[in-house]
This record gives C-alpha cells, structure tokens and sequence, in this order.
C-alpha cells in the first residue's frame, strides 16, 4: 500500500475520478474548503480525529467513536455508514463500489496534506 510518489494516493484511487463522484453524491452535504454544512466540512479529514471539527454538532456516536480518518476507516465508513459507527448521523446509505471508495478517498487525500 505505500506509494512513494504520491504520498496519499490510494491504490485504485483517482483523484479526478473521485471529484465528480463527490460532487453528485457528498456535496448536497459536505463542503470541503471549511465550511460546514448539513455535515462537518471534510477539508483535512484524511488523517482527522472522526467528530473534531470546531462548530459542528456531531452525534455522540460520532464523537465517542475513537476513530481516526485514515483509508482503511473512510473505505469501511463509506462502504457502511450505520455499520462502521452505529447511530451516526450521517444519511447517507453508502458507496458499494470499491474503487467509487478509492477515488473518492483520494479526491479527499488531495485537501489533506
Ligand atoms: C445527507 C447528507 C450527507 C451525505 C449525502 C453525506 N454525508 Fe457525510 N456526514 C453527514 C453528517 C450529518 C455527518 C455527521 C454525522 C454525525 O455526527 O453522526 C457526516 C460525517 C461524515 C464524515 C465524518 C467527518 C468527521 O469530521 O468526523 C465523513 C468522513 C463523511 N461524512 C464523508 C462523506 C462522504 C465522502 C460522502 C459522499 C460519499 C458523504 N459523507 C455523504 C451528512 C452527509
């Protein structure tokens, strides 16, 4: 899994790939240049403490959760939201497709570093 040219790069992750496939299914609620909207903004989120962004009022299963945002915790949260932290708020049913997760998840690595 370690890439060396592209630190944050997921193995079937494309970046430009994932942009569109944010656009039409997370943007209605997540904005990521910093601002919140229905759910906290993801700018950072790659490697962020799941329920720390100031201003924002996750549930408690969010903050309790102890997870922190890395590929393999997004790739499992996307797939399943309700699944990986139950009583999350987040509405959203999940991303079934493996690589739609990768891309997207590289597409969120490109505002983490
Ligand atoms: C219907 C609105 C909605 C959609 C669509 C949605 N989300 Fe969310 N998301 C939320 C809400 C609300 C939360 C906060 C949940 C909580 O506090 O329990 C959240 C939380 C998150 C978190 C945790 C952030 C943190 O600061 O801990 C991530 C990561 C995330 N969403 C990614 C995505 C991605 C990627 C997509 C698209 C594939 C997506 N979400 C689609 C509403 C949405």
């Amino acid at each position: 899994m370690a890439l060396a040219i592209a630190p944050h790069a997921n193995a079937a992750g494309d970046a430009a790939a994932g942009e569109k496939i944010f656009n039409r299914v997370c943007k209605a609620c997540h904005d990521v240049a910093g601002k919140n909207k229905v759910g906290p903004h993801l700018d950072g989120v790659v490697g962020r403490q799941a329920g720390s962004v100031e201003g924002f009022k996750y549930s408690e299963a969010m903050k309790s959760s102890g997870v922190t945002w890395d590929d393999a915790n997004l790739d499992k949260y996307l797939a399943n939201p309700r699944d990986f932290i139950p009583k999350n708020r987040m509405a959203f049913a999940g991303l079934k497709k493996e690589d739609e997760r990768a891309s997207v998840i590289a597409f969120l690595a490109q505002g983490s570093s």
